[in-house]
């Protein structure tokens, strides 16, 4: 099917959103929550664009993360009206996380220096894109979900208390865009979430591994053998090596 994006003509398939036929043709639309990964639910709205249908000619603002396309639209990632949504956008969000660099930079890049809005003490650097909880639901853990109201609203395990259904895989913390989501990786032990995790240890170097808790997760719920979670990858790497190398292979 083919599209306009800035005028330029460009080819996408049918389960496309905007975001995804741009990024596939080298058109950059910025996005926070998006992820290829996990459902799109358009929480941060910094992917607004502009959409011009060819049924009445009618331009409104869409989210490129959810937007399916459609023959012979036109899409304008730069327009006046998305300039402004994008600005307010970015104000909003940097009143919630006024010192994150990566906000500054998106901000900046933008035309935005800083918010406007006045930020509380309590400001953190949660901005409520949701890609945490996504990951974890994803995974089939649902430890963490947001908690609170208004500029105090963040993601938390539930009743602020060491969640139960955590296993220590990190995925929250590692898909985070702002790093509010802290973990610490110590060679003994993993601190998530105010929860310790003793980490399993490489069966033949003694590497540090992922959690003892999230290996036996993993096992029971993932379609891999046992003996894959017994190795770092650098062991896994070399036996493999010295079995083609036993078969004559180099
Ligand atoms: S990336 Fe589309 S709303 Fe966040």
């Amino acid at each position: 099917m083919i599209l306009r994006i800035d005028g330029k003509q460009i080819e996408a398939k049918k389960w496309d959103t905007i975001l995804s036929a741009a990024k596939r043709n080298g058109i950059s639309i910025p996005s926070l929550c998006h992820h290829d990964a996990l459902e799109n639910v358009g929480a941060c709205r910094l992917c607004v664009v502009e959409v011009k249908t060819s049924s009445n000619g009618e331009r409104k603002l869409v989210t490129a993360c959810e937007y399916k396309v459609a023959p012979h639209i036109e899409v304008f990632t730069h327009s006046e009206a998305v300039r402004r949504s994008r600005q307010t956008t970015l104000d909003l969000l940097l009143a919630r996380a006024p010192e994150n660099k990566l906000l500054l930079d998106l901000s900046r890049e933008n035309g935005v220096e800083s918010t406007s809005y006045s930020t509380s003490p309590d400001a953190n650097e949660c901005i409520l894109c949701y890609l945490c909880t996504r990951a974890c639901e994803k995974m089939g853990c649902n430890a963490i979900s947001a908690v609170g109201r208004g500029q105090g609203k963040s993601i938390q395990p539930p009743f602020l208390t060491v969640p139960d259904a955590c296993v220590g895989c990190g995925s929250c913390a590692a898909i985070c865009p702002t790093g509010f989501i802290e973990m610490i990786d110590m060679p003994s032990k993993r601190v998530i979430w105010g929860k310790e995790f003793e980490r399993a240890k490489c069966e033949s170097c003694g590497a540090p591994l992922i959690p003892v808790a999230y290996r036996e997760w993993a096992i029971a719920n993932r379609e891999l053998p046992e003996d894959y979670y017994l190795q770092c990858q650098e062991c896994k790497r070399k036996e493999l090596a010295s079995k083609f190398s036993g078969l004559g292979v180099s």
